[in-house]
């Protein structure tokens, strides 16, 4: 049985196809300004990569701030229950999720079952996101794959002191003009992320062990400095990016093998 579980994400849009409860093929591509566009491209490259017509799909789970562009899902199901599910599945000592997306950033506590127990969520600001890092990347003039490396080799940190996005950024101007190293301007900005993200993992309570999702989970700056405030090791899955689409196709197995849930 083939079914495909999909995350229509502010910057990316992860399609996942599972078979028989395996991961068969997943794809990651940009959102842009159209995600029921995004949607669609991204499933019909995953059908593609696969060598499967979408009829074959036993059932279509869409998650993520779009979720609801794609009309051909059986179910939609929020990015709580998706980023829970799939970074249970992959790591089952998960306790604690930590997704750091494009706009918003989570903090999902489970339990030995991998239920949700309890979350946080900050929408409402881009600070403490990937954008707050895109933002700052082009204002370094740096690739935002690149960050991470840079910051590896900073030998200090520098306080970032604006909470706003757009006071950051011409913060960081500032400081390129003052002539500071841009690794440690970089190591500046993961720091302050790490800091935000550490206020809303507090007031969740954090559990052992912990799982970093989402593309800024890519970057080993971040993934340092939320490692070192927690004090905790982070489980970073091989392809970060891809767990709330993985967890969305976990759920439309369920709901494929178990009819009457589709309602
Ligand atoms: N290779 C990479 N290295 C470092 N950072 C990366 C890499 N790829 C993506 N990112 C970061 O990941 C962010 C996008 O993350 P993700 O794809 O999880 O967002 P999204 O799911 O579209 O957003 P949201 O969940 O908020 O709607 C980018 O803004 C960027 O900062
Ligand atoms: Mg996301």
């Amino acid at each position: 049985m083939i079914v495909a579980g999909m995350d229509i994400g502010s910057i990316t849009t992860e399609t996942v196809l599972l078979r028989d409860g395996e991961i068969f093929t997943s794809v990651i591509l940009p959102t842009g300004a159209n995600s029921r566009m995004a949607a669609e491209r991204s499933l019909s490259a995953a059908l593609e990569k696969a060598g499967v017509i979408q009829e074959e799909l036993a059932a279509i789970v869409t998650t993520g701030y779009g979720r609801a562009s794609f009309a051909g899902a059986t179910k939609m199901i929020t990015e709580i229950t998706c980023h829970a599910r799939g970074a249970f599945f992959v790591h089952p000592r998960t306790r604690t999720v930590i997704d750091i997306g494009g706009q918003d950033s989570k903090v999902i506590r489970l339990d030995s079952q991998g239920r949700n127990v309890d979350f946080q969520m900050n929408d409402k600001c881009a600070a403490g996101t990937g954008r707050f890092l895109e933002v700052m990347a082009h204002a370094l003039e740096v690739k935002v794959e690149d960050l991470g490396r840079l910051s590896q080799g900073a030998p200090r940190t520098i306080k970032i002191s604006s909470m706003c996005t757009v006071f950051a950024e011409s913060e960081v101007v500032s400081l390129i003009a003052e002539g500071q190293p841009k690794e440690v301007i970089i190591r500046g900005l993961h720091d302050s992320i790490a800091d935000r993200i550490l206020g809303m993992v507090n007031r969740v309570g954090v559990e052992e062990e912990v799982t970093l999702t989402g593309g800024v989970a890519k970057n080993e700056g971040v993934a340092r400095a939320l490692g070192d405030r927690l004090g905790v090791a982070l489980y970073i899955p091989p392809e970060p990016q891809i767990i709330g689409a993985l967890g969305a196709a976990l759920l439309a197995r369920e709901l494929a093998l178990l009819p009457d849930a589709k309602n």
